[in-house]
């Protein structure tokens, strides 16, 4: 039996730190409401030219590094981001040519928040059938792009950062089940209303993130609570079994709803939120990523990755590192 193993993890934020206090001189808004309601107390803007790209090959060959692979020895790259830098080629195909790992399947994955789980749960299955054998799965987002700066409602919430890991076939359990879904019903929750078919500019449609707030505070929080309920019946675990939750870096009070449905004490979920804000799709590996590095999350024990977005679509995996 072949499994998919993660041999190496990296991250990397831009620069630029914008501060709650920073945010105060753009919007009618305060450190203590901005901390209270998400726990964010910074997050990091790409520079002018900076793209999703640039920031995921940082994390891409910190990756690697850490793994003890060089770039031409990928095969498969799956790429979760919504906020490409072309229309095409696809981001997966950019960060291919800059790595040069040339032939194996390279592309993106647009859902959103998700989309890193998305690309690692098709990683995965392709490591697992034998297809490939050294994967790298990305999570790379430039949402400073895409937010209303004049919006209170959401420019407190978003930002940029990159994330990435290595899968590597063994025959040692490391990914033990992923969980995907969607469900469209909820497209006008929380969307950026324009695109290539539909038009861009101010008088198609607008170019920004819309969010109905309270409404995805409270599915998220509803949808996730099943998403672990349903990872943890997959492998006929019990809570108990889990040694850290690596969540979406979304806001601390829907990680805290989803902390205490596994009952795990917070020392136990690895957050970051507070120092980046919600980068999407790069969330959760760049959690991850940390939490590797400063020794928390060790070699053998069970993770709980977790992510929830726009559609609304959601992933979940249970990993054995
Ligand atoms: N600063 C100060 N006040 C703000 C504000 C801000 N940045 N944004 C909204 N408010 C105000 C509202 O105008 C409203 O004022 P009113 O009562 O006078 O009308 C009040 O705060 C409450 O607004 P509400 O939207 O109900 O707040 P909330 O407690 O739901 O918190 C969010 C808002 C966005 C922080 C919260 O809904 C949330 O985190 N939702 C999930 C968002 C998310 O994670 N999206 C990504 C999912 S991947």
């Amino acid at each position: 039996m072949i499994y998919s193993r993660i041999v190496g993890t990296g991250s990397h934020l831009p620069e630029k730190v914008l501060t709650n206090f920073d945010l105060e001189k753009l919007v009618d808004t305060s450190d203590a409401w901005i901390r209270d309601r998400t726990g964010i107390e910074r997050r990091h803007i790409a520079a002018e030219g900076e793209t999703t790209v640039d920031l995921a090959e940082h994390a891409a060959r910190r990756a690697l590094e850490s793994a003890g692979l060089r770039p031409d020895e990928v095969d498969f790259i799956a790429f979760g981001t919504t906020t490409p830098d072309l229309v095409f080629p696809n981001c997966g195909v950019l960060l291919q040519g800059r790595l040069g790992c040339r032939g194996g399947p390279a592309f993106s994955v647009e859902t959103a928040c998700s989309g890193f789980m998305y690309a690692l749960s098709i990683a995965d299955k392709y490591v697992r059938c034998g297809e490939a054998k050294r994967a790298l799965v990305v999570g790379s987002e430039t949402l400073s792009r895409i937010t209303d700066w004049s919006d209170r409602s959401t420019a407190i919430l978003f930002a940029d950062g990159a994330g990435a890991v290595v899968l590597g076939a063994s025959e040692e359990p490391g990914i033990l089940s992923t969980h995907l879904h969607a469900d469209g019903q909820y497209k006008d929750m929380l969307y950026c209303g324009s695109g290539v078919s539909k038009g861009f500019g101010p008088d198609k449609v607008k170019l920004s993130i819309s969010m109905v707030g309270s409404e995805v505070f409270k599915v998220a929080v509803t949808t996730l609570g099943k998403a672990v309920d349903e990872t943890l019946a997959a492998n006929g675990l019990d809570r108990s079994a889990i040694d850290w939750l690596v969540p979406h870096q979304a806001n601390l009070r829907i990680i805290q709803a989803i902390a205490r449905r596994l009952d795990l004490p917070m020392e136990r979920v690895i957050l970051t939120v507070q120092d980046h804000g919600n980068t999407s799709a790069a969330s959760v590996p760049i959690a991850l990523d940390r939490a590797v590095r400063d020794g928390r999350i060790k070699r053998g024990d069970m993770l709980l990755l977790e992510a929830f977005g726009g559609g609304f679509t959601w992933g979940s995996a249970l990993v054995k590192y």
